[in-house]
């Protein structure tokens, strides 16, 4: 009965029930724990304790959700049921305890940790920015399944409710306490004397106030419903992602009676579980866990980083590390150069950091650098110059002989294959690529280019510090394009075909909106600027003798780049693109998403064949967190399995002999399984 949980009595007679999952260092949710937990309960329900205080032995936090591997094991409805039934029983038996409880909470308490605190009467939390509170379900395709929406609804009122559980969104202690769910935030000194405080004094439990309780009447519901499915459906189709509709509909229908609304979490939940775009967000999640182990080797510490190239990549680069906590020195040509960067960092560590003092001390942590002192003590020197090999050659050479012996020279270059830099180098091993994506505070995927040269531990340490800022590594050969490029480029190639073909350029993003990618391909061509796409394309084009779409090369040399020149595709207002209703209704749907998809699949297949990346799985991973491709499907290679190898090479077939030899399967589909 003590694998899990240590349980105490103090002196006032108060039970400290304390969870400590055993072999992790974090706590999650599965049968087990909730067998230990229920013994407990029970336990206590004999000997009658003053109150009740549950609190958390792991330092990351309280509780982290459900184990989500025991997710992957469910195979059907009747077994998902059985666990969700099980947490409600134990939620609902904590929840009626004849004398007070308290959830004592630091660090994570997400989804199954916030729905277990719910049912305690107080909640009482850590006063700091690393203190998280959220039910994230939505984000692995399920909802809350073991109360909290049942409890949560009622406690702080729909509007409030909803928002969370429907955006999946964490929030610190403050923000909880001012919407209403948690009851006392203090900082971590006081937190034990609080929650002892709480049974001591029993306070009357937070109440919804009048209009909040309101929003929950029948007569409300079915308007506040409408809206509510109308701002997911602006950020979510309900074909590709269900959850977020189906617990509106929950609590549309059973707001106000409780045990029905936890009988219709469990029958909902149970089918989303056993559902496609649950076990490939799932699959998702642990990809993302699979990049963040790729980072780990805890010896590597570096502390200085030196970034040359204060551009548009190179000064984001330096104000994300410095963000990070790094101390770093900015180099460009001239101290002009570098000040519209520091501008840039500050908004960011304003909106970041928000209290003045995190933002000064941000922007002592970056120096402007223009001579390029840093070089001689940094431990990383990120390379962001012009995209041209011998710019990049003849800094080498300056810099080389300054560096550190043990320091890693990083090229952020997007397209020009390491061995054509290491000539300029004595010690080639050091040179590694990170390459990151545009604009670098929101993409999470930095690309970790290992060349013939590069030493392994350059590699791993390349990746180390891509996860000390925040970052997910991925690692990549150095081949053209590396991967992400190589595997986007024919697909925003066809997208610029079909416009020229006549078909309107919101239908093409729409095509593609549909099948489940963030932004369509044009609008992403004109935001990331035609200029970076055609020389890209062009690197490309050289290699694998590929065409470039004139329309395209037409639209460069008239100067209409996209977003930053007000006109590309289409013409951009305010940062925003003009987008017409498109004209003629002919146009085939289905043959426009197969083109620019099927073009996408078969470059995936062919990076594969020439093992670009070590596996599909980090395939799926690179395009999932560098593009945003579909989700729900669970990457490219996962979206071939599903589809099927043979289905897809008909179509291929088929758009060959229609659309030419750019459809022509690519060899790896031989091998592919
Ligand atoms: P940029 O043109 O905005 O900035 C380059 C900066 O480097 C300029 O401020 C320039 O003054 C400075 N510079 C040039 N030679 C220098 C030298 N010898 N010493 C010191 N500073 C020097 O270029 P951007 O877009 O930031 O690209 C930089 C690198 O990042 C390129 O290799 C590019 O391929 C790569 N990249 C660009 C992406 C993008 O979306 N713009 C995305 C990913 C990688």
């Amino acid at each position: 009965m003590d694998k899990h949980f240590r349980l105490e009595t103090d002196h006032d007679n108060i039970a400290w029930l304390t969870f400590d999952k055993a072999g992790t260092g974090t706590n999650v949710l599965s049968l087990d724990v909730f067998a230990e937990f229920e013994q407990h309960l029970a336990a206590l329900q004999q000997q009658q304790p003053r109150g009740l205080i549950i609190c958390s032995a792991k330092s990351n936090g309280f509780i982290a959700g459900a184990d989500i591997e025991s997710f992957t094991r469910i195979s059907t409805e009747q077994e998902a049921m059985a666990l969700l039934q099980t947490g409600q029983q134990a939620f609902n038996r904590l929840e009626a305890l004849p004398f007070p409880s308290v959830a004592m909470i630091h660090g994570f308490c997400l989804g199954g940790g916030l729905e277990l605190a719910l049912a305690c009467r107080y909640r009482v939390t850590r006063d700091d920015p690393g203190t998280r509170l959220g039910l994230p379900e939505v984000r692995l395709g399920i909802h809350p399944g073991w109360g909290g929406s049942a409890r949560l609804v009622p406690l702080i009122g729909a509007p409030k409710a909803m928002d969370l559980i429907l955006s999946g969104r964490t929030v610190d202690g403050r923000t909880g306490k001012r919407m209403g769910f948690v009851d006392m935030v203090v900082p971590e000194r006081h937190l034990a004397a609080a929650a002892r405080k709480m049974i001591l004094e029993t306070p009357p439990v937070h109440r919804a106030s009048t209009l909040e309780r309101l929003t929950n009447h029948p007569l409300v519901r079915p308007l506040l419903a409408r809206i509510l499915r109308k701002q997911v459906a602006r950020r979510a189709s309900p074909l590709h992602y269900p959850a977020p509709f189906a617990m509106i509909d929950i609590w549309r229908k059973h707001a106000t009676d409780k045990s029905a609304m936890l009988a219709a979490e469990v029958q909902s939940l149970a089918r989303l579980v056993s559902g496609l775009t649950a076990k490939n967000l799932v699959r998702v999640f642990f990809l993302q866990e699979q990049l963040k182990s790729l980072g780990k080797d805890k010896q590597y510490q570096p502390k200085y980083v030196h970034v040359i190239g204060a551009g548009t990549m190179g000064g984001d680069i330096a104000a994300w590390c410095a963000l990070r906590g790094f101390r770093v020195t900015l180099q460009d040509q001239a101290p002009a150069r570098i000040a519209p960067a520091l501008a840039r960092a500050h908004t960011l560590f304003k909106k970041k950091l928000k209290q003045p003092v995190k933002v000064r001390e941000a922007m002592d942590r970056l120096l402007p650098d223009h001579r390029g002192n840093g070089v001689a003590r940094a431990d990383i020197i990120i390379e962001a110059i012009f995209e041209d090999v011998e710019v990049k050659r003849s800094l080498y050479m300056d810099i080389e002989p300054r560096m550190k012996a043990d320091a890693i020279l990083a090229t952020n270059t997007s397209s020009i294959p390491l061995e054509e830099l290491t000539p300029a180098l004595a010690r080639p091993e050091r040179l590694v690529g990170l390459h990151f994506f545009n604009p670098v505070a929101k993409m999470l995927l930095v690309e970790i280019v290992h060349g013939q040269a590069t030493a392994p531990e350059v590699s791993t340490h390349a990746m180390t510090f891509t996860r000390q800022i925040d970052r997910l590594p991925l690692p990549v050969t150095s081949t053209p394009g590396f991967l992400v490029n190589r595997i986007l480029m024919p697909y925003l190639m066809e997208a610029v075909i079909l416009e020229a073909e006549g078909v309107p350029a919101i239908l093409i993003d729409q095509a593609a909106t549909k099948f489940g990618m963030p932004m369509g391909p044009v609008e992403l061509a004109d935001t990331v600027g035609l200029d970076i796409c055609l020389h890209v394309a062009r690197v490309l084009a050289s290699h694998f003798q590929a065409q470039i779409p004139a329309s395209l090369e037409q639209r460069v040399s008239a100067g209409n780049l996209g977003r930053k020149t007000g006109r590309g595709y289409y013409q951009w207002k305010k940062g925003k693109p003009v987008k017409p209703s498109p004209s003629g209704s002919n146009w085939n749907m289905e043959e426009i998403t197969n083109r620019l998809v099927l073009r996408l699949l078969n470059e995936a297949v062919g990076c594969l064949r020439e093992r670009v990346v070590s596996g599909p799985d980090l395939l799926d991973a690179g395009m999932i967190f560098a593009t945003g491709f579909a989700p729900f499907r669970g990457g490219p290679v996962n979206h071939i399995h599903a589809i099927g190898k043979q289905a897809l090479l008909k179509q291929l077939a088929e758009l060959q002999k229609l659309r030419g030899d750019r459809f022509a399967p690519d060899p790896g589909w031989q091998d592919f399984s």
